[in-house]
């Protein structure tokens, strides 16, 4: 009896999923390790945050691939890239991984309606919504550092961002509950 409620492209999609979160996960930590050298505790923390918050997103992933009877497989995920030039390029970058990250979700979701899997279709959507808010809060804080200065701001106006970012504390740690409560 056939037990797998995934298709084989259902199965496979969610499980490069898996590893593109894991990826996000390890970009966060290597960033926030490359802010803290740079005497960015509140940036570092932040990030280091968000770097379980991706891991919680990997989880949920997990999850859902057993609960519908699939094989979860964990595969090998690559080196982050170079550091950051600065804080400008650092959240930058961040924001073009989280554009990735939803076109993969789009292509999650797209499939799964192709396919008119439609528990897959409504598992994807928390991750949509989830995107909205992520894409949301980095375009903010680029915001926050142009009007500081972008890559020409001063010290004491990083100095501020950073303290800003050190009082996000609770908000991150937050919206990681939330991922972790949501459906
Ligand atoms: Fe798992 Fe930043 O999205």
């Amino acid at each position: 009896m056939e037990t797998n409620r995934l298709s084989s492209k259902i199965e496979k999609i969610l499980n490069q999923q898996i590893t593109k979160e894991a990826d996000a996960a390890q970009i966060y930590l290597s960033y926030g390790a490359w802010a803290d050298d740079q005497g960015f505790a509140g940036v570092a923390n932040f990030l280091f945050r968000h770097s379980q918050e991706e891991r919680d997103h990997m989880n949920k992933v997990m999850s859902y691939i057993m609960e519908r009877g699939g094989r979860v497989k964990i595969s090998a995920i690559e080196a982050p890239s170079s550091d950051p030039k600065n804080l400008q390029d650092c959240f930058e970058r961040i924001f073009q991984h989280e554009v990735d990250n939803t076109n993969a979700i789009y292509e999650i979701v797209s499939l799964a309606q192709e396919e008119k899997d439609w528990a897959t279709w409504n598992f994807g959507q928390w991750f949509v919504k989830e995107q909205i808010e992520e894409e949301t809060l980095v375009l903010d804080l680029i915001d926050k550092l142009k009007i500081a200065g972008g890559p020409k701001a001063t010290s004491e106006s990083l100095y501020f961002f950073d303290s800003q970012l050190a009082q996000k504390e609770d908000e991150a740690d937050l919206a990681r509950d939330a991922s972790a409560e949501r459906p």
